[in-house]
């Protein structure tokens, strides 16, 4: 075998050790970000050791230097969906409005690294203070979240105010400018540059359209409607895992508290929950809108259980601080930002393994191609596989 062919994805972020031909190991990242604001030190959330990802994309550079040529002085600007703070910690802008509880752990992290005046964060659920006049958006991957987004932003802009878009050409819809247009005003596609592309819309006096709200639909192994806010997962369909975990709850031991982790719209945790399986629920999730969407479907399915319900929106149990629980059910996340990848699925199995109580079980559900088995045989005693169909495998593992 040719030992400098490399058999990673990318030869650019995989270096091959010589004399190991077969495995590759991740070369780490620069960490250092070269902007017209200066030099910052930025690092991802999480971070693997080694990590071969930067903390930052093109689309942000594009942003940043849009903003420089703009002159726009600090504290003047609101970001939104920053992904790990490299647009917050460059232009310390009014407020962060994200979604997210890793992105916000991801600034904390890197407003630590890079002293300056702190900045705020707004959740997705609620709207930001005070709009100035020049907003800095990175693409979401939900368009009925940007639109969700762009009609907070039309009803709240004064005309004349500019909105500045951004996103990687391979992850951008091409109803970016139509939306921008619509929601907001006159658009331009600006050019493109390192595989990044920038919009810019300036509000004018065209009246506000109705954003995107509430997704329904019926979920038949609940016998009940669901709904859920524009950035939940499934919003419109139970996912084909989630259906499949469903399928193996009957039969469980009834517990005391039972965790719904990375819940999206609550569907796994209601499910047992009217099944009778625990006498409290938990849901955790770090999206704002996924701890919403199930905080809504939980009143509206069980409206005089309300004290039997907790919610956490968080990096999955990392600062958890509840009692030792005897059931978990997760269906983890089978992407890190754009990519599928399972460290994600991985971390939480940690966080699942640290948080059960001795010889509390979790059941997982996973893509057949993400193989957890070895993880899960690492940090439980008892791993067993309880069901497969062509796309997922159904596991449930106990802590000793
Ligand atoms: C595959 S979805 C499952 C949603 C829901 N349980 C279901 O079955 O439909 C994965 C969920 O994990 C959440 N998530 C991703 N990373 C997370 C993390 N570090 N901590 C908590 N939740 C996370 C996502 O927001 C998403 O709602």
């Amino acid at each position: 075998m040719n030992r400098h062919a490399y058999p990673g994805p990318d030869p650019s972020v995989f270096r091959l050790r010589p004399g190991d031909p077969l495995r590759y190991r991740p070369v780490a990242a620069d960490s250092l970000c070269h902007t017209p604001f200066g030099e910052l030190r930025l690092h991802r959330y999480p971070a693997r050791r080694d990590e071969p990802l930067q903390a930052w994309c093109a689309a942000d550079l594009l942003l940043l230097d849009e903003v420089h040529r703009l002159h726009v002085p600090p504290r003047q600007t609101l970001v939104v969906n920053d992904e790990h703070g490299a647009l917050s910690v460059a232009l310390r802008p009014l407020a962060l409005w994200t979604d997210s509880a890793l992105t916000r752990h991801a600034l904390r992290r890197n407003l630590e690294e890079n002293p300056g005046p702190d900045v705020p964060v707004t959740w997705s659920t609620a709207e930001p203070q005070t709009i100035p006049a020049l907003v800095v958006l990175r693409i979401p991957k939900q368009l009925p979240y940007l639109e969700y987004q762009l009609a907070i932003l039309a009803r709240r802009l004064q005309p004349g105010s500019t909105v500045i878009a951004a996103g990687m050409d391979k992850h951008l819809s091409p109803r970016v400018a139509e939306l921008l247009e619509q929601y907001i005003g006159p658009t331009l596609r600006h050019r493109g540059q390192r595989k990044a592309r920038l919009f810019s819309a300036s509000r004018d006096q065209r009246a506000a359209a109705p954003g995107a709200t509430l997704s329904r639909y019926y979920c038949d192994p609940l016998a009940a409607e669901l709904q859920a806010l524009p950035n939940c997962f499934s919003r419109d369909r139970l996912d084909g895992g989630s259906r499949l975990l469903l399928a193996q709850l009957r039969g469980i031991e009834p517990v005391s508290t039972l965790l719904d982790l990375a819940c999206g719209n609550g569907v796994l945790g209601l499910a047992a929950f009217g099944m009778g399986l625990a006498q409290e629920l938990v849901f955790a999730d770090e999206s704002a809108m996924a701890v919403a969407s199930a905080r809504l479907n939980a009143s509206a399915l069980f409206p005089s259980d309300s004290g039997a319900f907790s919610y956490w929106h968080g990096d999955g149990l990392a600062d958890y601080a509840g009692p030792p629980l005897p059931l978990i059910l997760l269906n983890p996340p089978f992407h890190l930002n754009h990519a599928v990848d399972d460290y994600a699925g991985r971390r939480l199995l940690e966080h699942c393994a640290r948080h059960l109580r001795p010889g509390g079980h979790l059941y997982v559900v996973a893509n057949q191609h993400l193989d957890y088995g070895p993880t899960l045989r690492r940090h439980f005693t008892r791993v067993e596989k309880l069901a497969r169909d062509r796309r997922f495998v159904v596991w449930r593992a106990q802590r000793g």
